[in-house]
């Protein structure tokens, strides 16, 4: 089966952030987070 990856552009908050709860959730193979705001990208491995 192919590898899926998802690339979240925006992801430190608000829809970006929820988008990457749903694709754990749909245990996507890989999910790369983007975001400016480095604090709060580290914070979404908690
Ligand atoms: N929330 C809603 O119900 C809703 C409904 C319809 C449309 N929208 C639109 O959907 C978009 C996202 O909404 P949201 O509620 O998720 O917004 P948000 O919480 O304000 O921002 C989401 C992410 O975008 C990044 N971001 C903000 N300004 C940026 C910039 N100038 N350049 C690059 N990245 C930037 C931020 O990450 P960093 O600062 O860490 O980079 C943040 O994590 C907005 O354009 C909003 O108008 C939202």
């Amino acid at each position: 089966m192919e590898k899926r990856i998802a690339i979240v552009t925006g992801a430190s908050g608000g829809i970006g952030k929820e988008f990457t709860k749903i694709l754990i959730e749909e245990e996507v193979d890989e999910v790369w987070d983007v975001a400016r705001n480095k604090e709060k990208l580290a914070a979404l491995k908690g």
